[in-house]
């Protein structure tokens, strides 16, 4: 089978993409025909090796891995002898942030990890676009108590993170004001928020309106400057550390201070947030963001283009015809 293959941390220089062997799976495995991945933010993270401390989670000296990938939506086309919660035929997806071989045609994965049937209608495209950034933006929103009718600024409409992050607070029924570029408008609006603002044109830290949350999905605000529209017991979530990682130490020092707050977002529990998107989805809540596909051997490229900052939503590998 062909998969993309590196054996150190490194540019996208250090890939190449080649036949290996077809993985057999184990007595509590599932063995995925993968039709669909994606290029994300963890991706190039794993894949430079960066930030330093990822590596004692995805290999100190060398990835452990040494097929590159984080997610995938495929069929299942074996099961090991051990395994109940899947069968033969069934349409799967799955991430996990410590990184599986999943740029790859095949890969066996056990069934206790984060994989989830795919929602009936979507494609196996929009399936793996429901998983990486919608695990960060679902874990933005159950770090805090989201009521209708409430406030949230998001920063970064166009992200993976905050194009599924507009979608989840509309489908709570909260008030949404989306920033993003102007030339990106149509994008963002058809995900349904109340208000946009363009960043090219317009600070939002100087918006005329007072939030219950602002939540910046691509971390480029600080909490200070955001104070000016937070409500007086309003909450800053970044998904950056922001200067001086101080997103690191402001939650301690903003809940002993009380008023405005930080809270940073640790991701968890994946199978949750997978189950969480999958049921939106079911219900015609939630569409991925999809900005361009590419093939497996064009896979460099593609991290290329996803380091750059440029992505919109999510960026797809295409691992069959
Ligand atoms: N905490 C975690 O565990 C975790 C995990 C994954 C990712 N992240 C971080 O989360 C952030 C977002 O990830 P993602 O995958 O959603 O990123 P992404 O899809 O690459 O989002 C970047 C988007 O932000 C837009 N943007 C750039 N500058 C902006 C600005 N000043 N204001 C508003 N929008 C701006 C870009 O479009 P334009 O430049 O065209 O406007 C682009 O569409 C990244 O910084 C990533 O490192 C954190």
């Amino acid at each position: 089978m062909k998969a993309s293959t590196r054996t150190t941390y490194g540019s996208p220089d250090v890939i190449t993409v080649k036949e290996v062997e077809k993985p057999t799976p184990k007595a509590n495995e599932i063995l995925v025909r993968v039709h669909a991945t994606t290029i994300n933010r963890t991706d190039c993270g794993a894949l430079w090796g960066k930030p330093f401390v990822y590596r004692f989670f995805i290999g100190l000296f060398k990835p452990r891995n040494s097929i590159t990938g984080t997610d995938f939506a495929g069929i299942v086309e074996a099961v090991g002898q051990n395994v109940t919660t899947f069968s033969v035929g069934d349409r799967v997806f799955g991430f996990d942030d410590n990184t599986l071989p999943s740029h790859a045609e095949y890969m066996a994965i056990a069934c206790k990890k984060p994989v989830t049937k795919i929602p009936s209608g979507f494609t196996y495209e929009q399936a793996v676009a429901s998983a990486e950034a919608a695990h960060y933006a679902y874990n933005f929103l159950n770090k805090v108590k989201l009521q209708p009718g409430q406030k949230v600024l998001v920063n970064g409409g166009t992200g993976g993170i905050g194009s599924a992050a507009i979608q989840f607070l509309k489908s709570m029924n909260v008030f949404v004001t989306a920033v993003c570029h102007s030339q990106y408008d149509d994008r963002v609006r058809a995900l349904g928020p109340d208000r946009m603002i363009h960043y090219d044109k317009e600070d939002f830290t100087q918006d005329y309106e007072k939030y219950d949350f602002v939540f910046d999905a691509v971390g480029k605000s600080s909490f200070k400057p955001c104070t000016k529209i937070l409500k007086d017991k309003g909450i800053y979530i970044s998904s950056e550390l922001g200067p001086g990682a101080e997103n690191l130490y402001l939650p301690l020092l903003t809940s002993i201070k009380g008023g405005k707050k930080v809270i940073f977002p640790l991701p968890v529990d994946i199978s949750k947030s997978l189950a969480y998107v999958a049921d939106l989805a079911e219900k015609g809540k939630f569409k991925p963001l999809i900005d361009r596909t590419y093939t497996l051997d064009e896979i460099k490229e593609a991290f290329e283009y996803v380091n750059s900052g440029q992505k919109i939503g999510n960026v797809i590998i295409k691992t069959s015809n």
